[in-house]
């Protein structure tokens, strides 16, 4: 076991873990952010997707000891003024079926609008490719991403 310090949602936050746990039990086990979940912990599903400096990552497959000092988001980081486009989006359209993918599927879509504000429905396939929604919500994901690039 070994002391890192994480910067989550922006606060210094330290945990003791073994190197190699991946980051995704950091947050749900150690820190206590259940929003990020678990899915197929191969780096498959898209389920544990966070921001790491703004980048989506699968944080199933980052050991804690290769984060440094990068900066993570997580799906309670994402609208720390309480204002998210996309999360807004997301409830307009009423995407969520069962819901247990919709929190890497906004961390994938938000990471996608601030590299592109204005995506294609082929950008957003593309970006959102390794997001797996077994209810297939795909036809309002891609709904919110444009009314959130709106
Ligand atoms: Fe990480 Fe499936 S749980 S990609």
């Amino acid at each position: 076991m070994s002391n890192y310090t994480l910067k989550v949602n922006g606060q210094n936050l330290t945990v003791d873990a073994a190197p190699d746990t991946p980051l995704l039990w950091v947050l749900r086990d150690h820190l206590n952010l259940v929003g990020t979940k678990y899915g197929c912990g191969m780096g498959l599903c898209g389920a544990c997707t966070v921001h790491l400096n703004g980048e989506a990552v699968r944080s199933c497959q980052l050991p804690v000891s290769t984060i440094g000092a990068r900066g993570i988001t997580t799906i309670e980081g994402l609208d720390p003024d309480g204002v998210s486009a996309v999360k807004e989006a997301w409830n307009e359209v009423d995407v969520p079926q069962c819901g247990y993918c919709q929190s890497g599927q906004i961390m994938s879509a938000a990471a996608l609008l601030t590299s592109n504000p204005e995506p294609t429905d082929s950008d957003i396939d593309s970006a959102m490719v390794g997001n797996i929604c077994r209810c297939g919500t795909y036809v309002r994901i891609r709904q919110a991403i444009h009314l959130a690039a709106e």
